[in-house]
């Protein structure tokens, strides 16, 4: 049988910042999925939130970029917007960056991940989703994952992935259309290094494995700056893993979310800080961040998902979580000297830029 999972998030709105959404907003993206439950659109659904973004998780036999449910998600997220708006919560409808709907969420500002699969038995996956970062932000751990003996001992132990992976890579900083690269590991191993090492530039679209063609990973590559042409808020992206047999093992997964590495994000989208594995569902506090990440383990079984299980709710995270506060707390006393702040090209407000331009008009060279 064959099922598509997509998971298409948006910040459409929260309170006290950019925190979380109301439980009110919450509890209208579970009625509309609910609705579609009901009325056969969708084999099952489940709702939660990263900090400030919704995120839907869609179980139906439609296949990828189909427009009903793509519609699904924009309206439900256009109805979480006006209750925003009704609340006086801060950036209501924030993500939906276009007025109308054109059949596809790409492009219009939700982030969205999808694949279509044939259930295996046993068909076990896992859910990311990110506040306050790009989509690059999955570039080092699936890199480890799904490249690096040192967390993928599948790739030693287990014969069925010795063929490796092909990554597919978008520059996403291409606006003209999708500017895409597929690289093979281990062959083109030092390639995909070369690229996925600047996450703000290139960044993972999907990953598949190499003897059997089936895609293992897929993410979100939304840059809603070059979507809008100004900073409306930061990327926030989600993806889909699936997990055992061909594919790394769930613990394969999370091991390189151990190291809590450096992105971009977290305040004004502007700021180094060490990403948080946290607990689904959990909120923005300190310097608008830190920059956080949430892990949901499902099974899928003709189209219907068991509980999740929330990966990183386990004891060893809570040492994680205190060295991620660490290391974002060492950057931070950097202040804004970079790159403790982004670099110019990757800063989200335009402050700098125009005070670099006035300052600009102020040099004057030297005369010998
Ligand atoms: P099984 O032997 O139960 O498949 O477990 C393998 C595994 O995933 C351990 O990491
Ligand atoms: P969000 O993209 O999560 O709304 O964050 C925006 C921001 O600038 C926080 O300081
Ligand atoms: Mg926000
Ligand atoms: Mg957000």
């Amino acid at each position: 049988m064959k099922t598509t999972l997509s998971i298409i998030k948006a910040d459409t709105g929260s309170i006290g910042g950019h925190n979380r959404p109301s439980d009110v907003m919450l509890a209208k993206a579970k009625e509309a999925m609910g609705v579609a439950v009901k009325s056969g659109l969708l084999t099952d659904a489940r709702v939660t939130f990263t900090g400030d973004d919704i995120a839907l998780l869609m179980i139906h036999d439609k296949g990828t970029d189909n427009p009903d449910i793509h519609k699904l998600a924009w309206d439900t997220f256009v109805a979480t917007t006006a209750i925003a708006k009704s609340q006086g919560l801060y950036g209501a409808g924030q993500d939906l960056l276009k007025d109308a709907f054109s059949g596809n969420v790409r492009g219009m500002g939700p982030g969205s991940a999808e694949i279509e699969l044939e259930e295996r038995p046993a068909e076990p996956f896992v859910v990311f989703a990110a506040d306050k970062c790009g989509p690059g932000v999955f570039n080092y751990p699936f890199f480890c994952s799904f490249a690096d003996p040192f967390h993928n001992a599948g790739l030693l132990l287990a014969p069925e992935m010795r063929g490796g992976f092909t990554f597919n890579i978008m520059d996403v900083n291409y606006t003209e259309g999708d500017r895409v690269i597929s690289l093979k590991v281990p062959c083109d191993y030092y390639d995909v290094a070369t690229l996925l090492r600047d996450p703000n530039h290139y960044v993972i679209e999907s990953i598949v494995e190499n003897a059997g063609g089936l895609t293992a990973a897929v993410a979100s590559t939304s840059r809603l700056h070059n979507i809008a042409g100004k900073y409306v808020g930061k990327d926030d992206p989600v993806a889909i893993v699936r997990t055992q047999k061909s594919f790394p093992d769930t613990g394969e997964i999370t091991s390189p979310w151990s190291l809590a590495h450096y992105v971009l994000g977290n305040n004004r989208g502007s700021h180094h800080v060490a990403v948080m594995p946290v607990k689904q569902n959990t909120i923005i506090s300190y310097f608008d961040g830190p920059t956080i990440v949430t892990a949901a383990g499902y099974c899928v079984h003709e189209g219907k998902l068991t509980e999740a299980v929330d990966i990183f709710d386990q004891p060893f995270w809570d040492m994680i979580r205190e060295k991620a506060s660490q290391k974002t707390l060492e950057m931070r006393r950097q202040g804004f000297f970079n790159p403790a702040m982004g670099p110019q090209d990757e800063m989200e407000y335009t402050g700098v830029m125009e005070n670099l331009k006035r300052l600009d008009e102020k040099f004057v060279v030297r005369k010998k």
